[in-house]
């Protein structure tokens, strides 16, 4: 898609689809729309008297060829009401009206920011909405109709003193949503195209791409480095694991500034093992590789972004699969950490890999750590799908990453992380068991887990089960993977690059 700013004024842009929106209230009708509602000789106000423009969130009113503009059609969309409207709003409109100008097959619009909100922030949002909501699950489609997307978009509303800074943030959104879409395209593979060797073939490309630090280990180095942990789930695949390492630098850094460490779960897919899953369902398990994918697109934005701390990503990468080699239920584990883990359920491997994988990080010298793993049904239990699981070791760094979470209209609620549960992952004959012996709390008891590997580095789990995924198609964007965490990983990674540390 290809994005512009304009400053032409509304009445005279020429486009296929000129889009705003209108505010619930007893006159929808005010501000910018009364430009265009003038324009049209009072077509919007009568549509509003008549209540078919309530300005209900996502109401649509298109009227085709209006009189007075140069536009072929004018899309109005409910904004809802004024006080509770904000850049996820925008957002999510921005998303709506590529969605529905596309089943129109219209390829050109314009999107019109309405008056006092024609700053940055609001040129990101509305760029993040179209670009999230142009991507489509087309790839594997042989009859795919040519060209069924959105190719130009403008944003307009910014006179030319506002100009630069919605170019400003209209770069800012095409990195963020171009990121996040590079993750849901690696969410949707089926596992038979996306092995770990694949992932880190993809994982290489856009390093190179991006100008980062990249090194992949492979099976060979993974056993010496120790990663028992790691090798126990893979050991029941043909197909060999990997571990992602992408480093940014950033051009200086003082010494003993903090490093942030990303570490991602990227099961391509998660038979359960052993401890077979039942078969309904199964298929969408090639999701479980979305924490890593996050992590991976993080990194890709960052890299264009260049916050001013050092990030480094560490992905280990498997199939979970029941062969004839796959560790059985009751095996002890010596993870890379040397602390070994009873393994009463191979199903519960993400844990297993994170542990290795946040041993990894901590080896490389990150001094604060955040994962993300599609880790427990529990976390869909507690959360529904609406809301990511977010698990702490310090207030303070939690609270940033709640707070970047809500900055960028990311659904994020926190989760206890209270010591009475390590009880429950004590094992008879190892230092730890992969799974909880007590009932309920398995989203908390699995974080308990990994909270053993962290020590005392200040880190932040984000339980992405139920959420990383959506089974229906929205207004705003298609089904499938939904690239969950990216946006709040890189407000952080922005923001805790300026501040010099985590207050944490
Ligand atoms: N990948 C699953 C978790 C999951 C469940 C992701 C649903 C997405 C949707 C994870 O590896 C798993 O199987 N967890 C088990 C743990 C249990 C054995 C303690 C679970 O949640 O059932
Ligand atoms: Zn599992
Ligand atoms: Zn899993």
């Amino acid at each position: 898609m290809e994005l512009t700013v304009e400053t032409r004024p509304p009445a005279s842009i020429e486009t296929e689809a000129l889009v705003t929106y209108a505010f619930e209230q007893d006159k929808p009708i005010e501000g910018a729309l009364v430009a265009l509602d003038a324009a049209t000789g009072g077509a919007l106000a009568k549509l509003a008297s008549s209540g078919e423009l309530s300005g209900k969130m996502l109401e649509v009113t298109l009227l085709h060829y209006p009189a007075g503009l140069s536009t072929q059609r004018l899309l109005v969309l409910g904004a809802g009401k004024k006080d509770k409207f904000g850049s996820a709003e925008l957002r999510r409109l921005a998303g709506s009206a590529v969605r529905t100008l596309k089943s129109k097959k219209v390829k050109r619009m314009a999107f019109l920011i309405r008056e006092n909100s024609q700053n940055a922030e609001a040129a990101q949002a509305v760029v993040e909405g179209l670009l999230l909501g142009n991507f489509e699950l087309e790839k594997y489609k042989t009859d795919k109709k040519p060209g069924g997307e959105i190719t130009e978009a403008a944003l307009a509303g910014f006179d030319s003193s506002a100009q630069g800074e919605a170019a400003r943030g209209l770069e800012r959104g095409r990195i963020i949503a171009e990121s996040q879409n590079f993750a849901r395209d690696l969410g949707n593979e089926p596992s038979n195209r996306l092995t770990p060797r694949n992932l880190a073939e993809r994982a290489g490309a856009m390093a190179r791409e991006s100008g980062l630090a990249v090194e992949i280990l492979d099976e060979k180095k993974i056993e010496e480095l120790k990663m028992g942990a790691l090798l126990s789930v893979a050991q029941g695949s043909s197909e060999p694991p990997r571990l992602i390492v992408l480093i940014y630098t950033p051009q200086s850094v003082k010494p003993g500034a903090p490093i942030l460490g990303l570490v991602g779960k990227a099961i391509t897919f998660d038979t359960g093992g052993i401890s077979i899953k039942p078969s309904q369902d199964m298929e969408k398990m090639k999701y479980d590789m979305c924490g890593g994918a996050a992590m991976l697109a993080v990194m890709r934005a960052i890299a264009r972004l260049k916050p001013s701390c050092k990030v480094i990503a560490v992905v280990p990468s498997t199939e979970n699969m029941p062969g004839g080699r796959a560790q059985k239920p009751g095996d002890v584990q010596i993870a890379m950490s040397g602390k070994s883990i009873e393994v009463i359920n191979t199903d519960a491997e993400g844990r297993l890999i994170l542990a290795d994988g946040i041993a990894y990080a901590k080896q490389l010298g990150c001094t604060h750590l955040i994962d993300a793993a599609t880790l427990t049904g529990a976390i869909v239990v507690a959360l529904g799908n609406l809301n990511v699981g977010v698990f702490g070791s310090e207030p303070g760094f939690t609270e940033q990453v709640l707070a970047s979470a809500r900055a960028t209209g990311e659904k994020m609620w926190p989760m206890p992380v209270d010591e009475d549960y390590r009880e429950m992952i004590k094992s008879g004959i190892a230092d730890i068991q992969n799974v909880s012996s007590g009932k309920g709390g398995g989203a908390i008891t699995a974080a308990m887990f990994l909270k053993e590997f962290t020590g005392d580095t200040p880190w932040v789990h984000l339980d992405i089960a139920g959420t990383a995924w959506q089974d229906d198609v929205k207004p705003w964007s298609a089904k499938g993977a939904t690239g969950v965490g990216i946006r709040t990983l890189i407000d952080l990674a922005m923001k805790f690059g300026s501040d010099g540390a985590a207050k944490a």
